[in-house]
């Protein structure tokens, strides 16, 4: 009698999803985010940015960590005015790409975004594909002053990057509770 018709045997085990619990970033997490975003800023995928950078937006940055704590993803918000935000510092560690983090990532950033009221959050990323499926459409930096004017030392990269893959969502009021 196989396996499958011993009603005594023990049921197949199910794969689980992974568990991605997205998490308010602590300080203990700085020297990381900053290493994790900093390894894809060379190919001008990030800016690069500096533990004072990452402590003073710390309530800005979620991430999502491996069983042992340490920090396998990250996104932060990057705000321009009362209701444009911008998506930054997304960035899985090469080891975990490619299951979906991102994807967690990208919507807990909007998730925050809508939490704190803005009507437009837009990103500059090579990863047309994830942001497309996410439901945003495409743009272009040149719609976004405020961004160019900020970073005037923005990379060469990045702005070219930006010319070609910029995407942006429009984020409505969440449908009132009923009451
Ligand atoms: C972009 C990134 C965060 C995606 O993380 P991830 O965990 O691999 O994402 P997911 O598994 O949820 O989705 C993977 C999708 O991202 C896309 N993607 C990831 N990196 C890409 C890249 N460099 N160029 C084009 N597409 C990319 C893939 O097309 C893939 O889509 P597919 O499954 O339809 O093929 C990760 O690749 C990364 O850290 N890249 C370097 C930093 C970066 O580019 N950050 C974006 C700044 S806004």
């Amino acid at each position: 009698m196989s396996a499958a018709e011993d009603p005594a045997a023990a049921p197949p085990a199910l794969v689980a999803p992974p568990v991605m619990a997205v998490e308010p970033a602590v300080p203990a997490d700085i020297p990381a985010i900053v290493a994790l975003n900093n390894l894809f800023a060379p190919d001008g995928l990030t800016l690069t940015r500096t533990p004072a950078f990452v402590a003073g937006h710390l309530a800005d940055y979620q991430v999502i960590r491996a069983p042992d704590g340490s920090v396998t993803g990250q996104v932060a918000l990057d705000d321009y005015s009362p209701s444009l935000v911008e998506l930054v510092s997304l960035a899985v560690a090469p080891e975990a790409q490619g299951r979906g983090v991102g994807q967690v990532l990208v919507a807990a950033a909007e998730a925050l975004a809508r939490r704190r009221g803005y009507s437009e959050l837009f990103a500059i990323s090579l990863a047309e594909a994830l942001f497309l499926r996410m439901g945003f459409q495409e743009s272009s930096i040149a719609v976004y002053p405020e961004k160019i004017a900020r970073y005037r030392g923005i990379s060469r990269s990045e702005l070219s990057i930006g010319r070609k893959f910029c995407f942006a969502k429009r984020l409505t009021a969440p449908a009132a509770a009923a009451h």
